[in-house]
């Protein structure tokens, strides 16, 4: 069976919804860093070694401005080396998180040079701050300095990245203004006054979901005029005026890196949920606009909710998509940070908008776990990163589940490079609100479900990847489920074969032929949940360690 390559000499090459690297298809497994683990060389080594351990094959971690440029055109790019490095000797990728302009809504990441000067790198207003640590992204000197720092990073990638550790850039990290729905600096205004670019209003025009089409209609569909006559005053107006003014500055700030080096580039986004927090007594329910701790302390104040101001106006969000597409055409997709919402609507329009799905920050829970799954097996994600991977401990109880879903997505990773171009791939994601999926996969119907062994109890939540690899062969990975099948025709459909399969990293072994007790009598696969326990209750013992992962070859009779 082919290799899973994590280092080589070839080339990073994004190709319709698929990135491939040295030639095989690569689903990235990463894990973004918090946001000061890459500032130091020591704390870059520690915080490889904890994702190299967890078994994640990325690294996402920030390049920030301040550091690279402490003095204007001075660049100190021994951060970057240490990364590439530190990421090269653990066999990692790395993913690299331009901290520019803007972090967060804010600009906290801009040198002090920047910072310090208000003249030359104005500021944007809102109505109830009046000037914030925000660079406006109408500023032209704010742009082009980011530009010419950006476009130094990754000339010094080109001249010393030739094995292509970095697969691709994030530029920026989740921009829009927070406080307000537009910038109202002076050269804000002036903007806004100003005509709306043909190529915007085109984008608005004919993209009738976008709330900003209403928008357009209500004010007479106009072809031409200021931002205020075509669109109106309005929160979805000013909305996309911010969504014009980010694009416009970021396509500047990209092309000058494309130009010194022609790597993947994306934006990531904030998005326009509500915060729901499952704390005892909260679940389901809306946050207020702070994120409380464990304790239901109100401890950080963040920002949630469905109006531009709430989340950052301006982002790359769906509901703006095709005006980032057409003013920042060097970047090649958008891509959500998903830690609250509805995530098969999110990965669905992500998917709808640019045509590729990465999510750079998710959960790093048991809930994330299920979730990467489902990205890579139902969404066809080219990669996914939990957040903050490098502060679970090993006594965590997620470092488990973590590790143990990098590990069999990994394995997935494999079967999907290797997988029949026609050959189906799905992924099962289940919970208590959906305690059994079904999918078809050929001419066969797979039922997942939660009750193994007819008497275990089911665990939440449950998750795999199944990938066909011949009409009446599948592999099945996973945990917490059992697989039954049908055909589509109504043949009865009978099991020849169930193999446990352990992968680890580079070749695949069989570790058991499971039948009798471990297959129902031959009646279903059994993917048994992480510390799966035989119940106490029943006093006949079953096995329940698995390694998750099996190939079923399946037959029909009548
Ligand atoms: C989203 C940001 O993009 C990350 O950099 C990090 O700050 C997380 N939020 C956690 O707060």
């Amino acid at each position: 069976m082919s290799e899973t390559k994590i280092s080589g000499n070839g080339e990073v090459l994004l190709k319709g919804p698929t990135l491939w690297v040295d030639g095989a298809r690569f689903v990235v497994l990463g894990g973004e860093l918090h946001n000061s683990s890459s500032s130091t060389p020591q704390a870059i080594v520690a915080a490889f070694d904890r994702v190299r351990s967890l078994g994640a094959n990325t690294v996402l971690a920030p390049v920030a401005w301040d550091l690279l440029e402490p003095a204007e055109n001075q660049f100190d790019l021994s951060l970057v080396d240490a990364m590439l490095t530190a990421a090269r000797e653990r066999e990692l990728r790395l993913i690299l998180l331009w901290f520019g302009s803007w972090k967060n809504g804010m600009s906290s990441y801009a040198p002090a040079w920047v910072k310090r000067d208000l003249d030359r790198f104005p500021r944007a207003q809102t109505r109830e701050s009046g000037r914030i640590e925000h660079l406006s992204p109408f500023a032209v000197e704010s742009r082009d300095a980011d530009a010419s720092a950006f476009s130094v990073l990754l000339g010094h990638l080109r001249e010393v990245d030739q094995q292509r550790t970095v697969l691709m850039v994030q530029v920026e990290n989740e921009v829009g203004l927070l406080g307000d729905s537009r910038d109202r600096s002076a050269l804000a205004e002036k903007a806004f006054d100003g005509a709306v670019p043909e190529t915007v209003i085109e984008a608005i025009a004919t993209a009738p979901q976008l709330p900003v089409h209403q928008r357009w209609l209500a004010e007479g569909s106009r072809r031409e005029g200021t931002w205020r006559t075509v669109l109106g005053e309005s929160p979805e107006a000013d909305e996309a005026f911010m969504a014009y003014a980010y694009a416009s500055y970021i396509e500047k700030v990209a092309a000058a890196g494309r130009e010194s080096y022609d790597l993947p580039l994306y934006v990531n986004a904030w998005l326009d949920v509500p915060i729901t927090l499952d704390l005892p007594g909260t679940e389901g329910s809306s946050a207020p606009e702070t994120q409380n701790d464990a304790s239901g302390e109100p401890d950080v104040a963040v920002a949630a909710g469905e109006s531009p101001g709430k989340y950052p106006s301006g982002g790359p969000l769906p509901r703006v998509a095709p005006i980032w597409r057409a003013a920042a055409p060097s970047i090649d997709f958008l891509a959500p940070d998903i830690y609250f919402g509805d995530f098969d609507k999110i990965c669905a329009d992500y998917n709808d908008a640019t045509g590729r799905l990465l999510i750079p920050e998710m959960r790093r829970s048991a809930v994330g776990v299920s979730q990467m799954f489902a990205a890579v097996g139902t969404y066809g994600a080219l990669g996914v990163a939990p957040f903050g991977i490098d502060s679970l401990t090993e006594d965590h109880p997620d470092w488990a589940t973590l590790a143990d879903g990098y590990r069999l997505l990994a394995a997935a990773a494999d079967r999907i490079a290797s997988a029949k171009p026609a050959g189906l791939i799905a992924g099962v994601r289940i919970d208590e609100k959906n305690p059994s999926v079904q999918m078809s996969m050929g001419s066969y119907a797979l039922t997942a479900q939660t009750r193994t062994y007819g008497v275990a109890a089911p665990k939440y939540p449950a998750y795999g990847i199944v990938v066909q690899e011949d009409e009446d062969q599948l592999v099945i990975m996973g945990r917490g489920f059992t697989a039954t099948f049908a055909h589509a025709e109504g043949a009865k459909v009978g099991i020849l074969s169930v193999d446990e399969l352990d992968f680890d990293g580079k070749k695949w072994t069989v570790t058991r032929r499971l039948n009798g007790d471990e297959t129902g009598s031959g009646s279903a696969v059994y993917l048994l949940s992480l510390g799966a326990t035989s119940p106490a209750f029943f006093p006949i013992p079953f096995v329940t360690s698995h390694t998750g992962a099996v190939r079923v070859r399946l037959y029909t009779y009548q």
